[in-house]
């Protein structure tokens, strides 16, 4: 029987954060002998909140990098760029006419989004990044989509395309599920609950074990918990939260010490460094590998985007049969 086949996808912001690996990348390395998996690079999507982007083929370049290192495998699952592959934009311009303007004003991500970046007019092409984001599952029958719960709703309108189309002209698409990453968001080093780029609170996945140890020192803890013999409280503390991703053999241990007042933050951020960048290190390697063979790296796009290609323009003759393009 084939595989079922996965569509996961990411914007190229340059280089990635621990906080990418435990909400994404980690879940789709295990993913990937399981299923057929395509790997998207949404190139496009980034222009919905920034509309001048003269590092893009950088940022994606390095965005490449940290997948391979952190263990995809290019020979098992495309990667490719959205902007590489016209197929992506030809559906999208279909599907928008399946969707009505109120369902996407509805969106909760894209509302927040709206919010939290204080935009007042949202473009049309912003609104409709849901509907581009259904044409990159789609293009290749993508039935499960890996992604966190804000991207839920994503998966939900490319459902409800997929029904539609389904239904005015006949049965080419499935009806794609998302796939929840197990691992809950990782917390920025400030508290906040997002890591991200643009709030500066990020360990990057090529941070060196002196650039760890600096920031995780600046880390926020538990504001209760002073000094070293204060009783401190685990649930509430940032740096605990990686302590269980990172360094689950000594989480108990490090629970009860903290509780207890016997173990001090500064230890235990020291700690926490030493298992961070422990974890990190084949991961540098690898990307120090990609850094001085940029051919290879570019090689694997261009394969990835040939293979992409095919499952694309098959997918397009589908769709302009059943319409009576011809
Ligand atoms: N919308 C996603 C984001 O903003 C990126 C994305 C684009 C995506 N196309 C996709 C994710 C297809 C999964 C599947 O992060």
């Amino acid at each position: 029987m084939a595989k079922k086949r996965i569509l996961s996808g990411m914007r190229p912001t340059g280089k990635l954060h621990i906080g990418h690996y435990v909400g994404a990348l980690e879940n789709w390395v295990s993913l990937q002998n399981e299923y057929e998996n395509f790997h998207l690079i949404a190139d496009y999507h980034v222009l919905t909140t920034s509309l001048r982007n003269d590092d893009i083929y950088q940022n994606t370049i390095e965005m490449v990098i940290d997948w391979l290192a952190s263990g995809l495998d290019p020979v098992k699952s495309p990667i490719f760029r959205q902007s590489q592959i016209k197929e992506h934009t030809e559906l999208h311009l279909i599907f928008s006419m399946l969707v009505t303007a109120a369902r996407l004003e509805r969106n909760p991500t894209v509302k927040e989004q709206v919010r939290d970046l204080k935009i007042d007019n949202v473009t049309y092409g912003h609104l409709g990044y849901p509907v581009l984001q259904s044409a990159d599952i789609l293009l290749y029958k993508g039935e499960a989509v890996p992604v966190g719960e804000d991207q839920v709703p994503h998966v939900e309108i490319t459902r409800e395309i997929a029904r539609k189309f389904n239904n005015v002209y006949g049965d080419v698409f499935p009806e794609s599920k998302a796939l929840l990453t197990r691992f809950a968001r990782l917390s920025g080093l400030d508290g906040d609950a997002k890591m991200s780029k643009s709030l500066n609170n990020t360990i990057l996945l090529s941070d060196s074990p002196e650039e760890v140890q600096k920031k995780l020192k600046k880390a926020k803890t538990d504001t209760q918990k002073q000094r070293r013999n204060d009783p401190g409280r685990p649930e509430v503390c940032l740096v605990f939260t990686y302590q269980k991703k990172f360094n689950p053999e000594e989480v108990t241990e490090i629970e009860e010490g903290c509780k207890s007042g016997a173990l001090g933050c500064a230890d235990c951020k020291a700690k926490c460094s030493e298992k961070i960048s422990k974890f990190l290190n084949p991961i540098i390697e690898k990307r120090n590998y990609f850094e001085n063979n940029l051919d290879e790296v570019k090689d694997i796009l261009a394969d990835g985007e040939k293979r992409a290609k095919v499952v694309a323009v098959a997918t397009m003759e589908e769709v302009h049969k059943v319409m009576k393009f011809g």
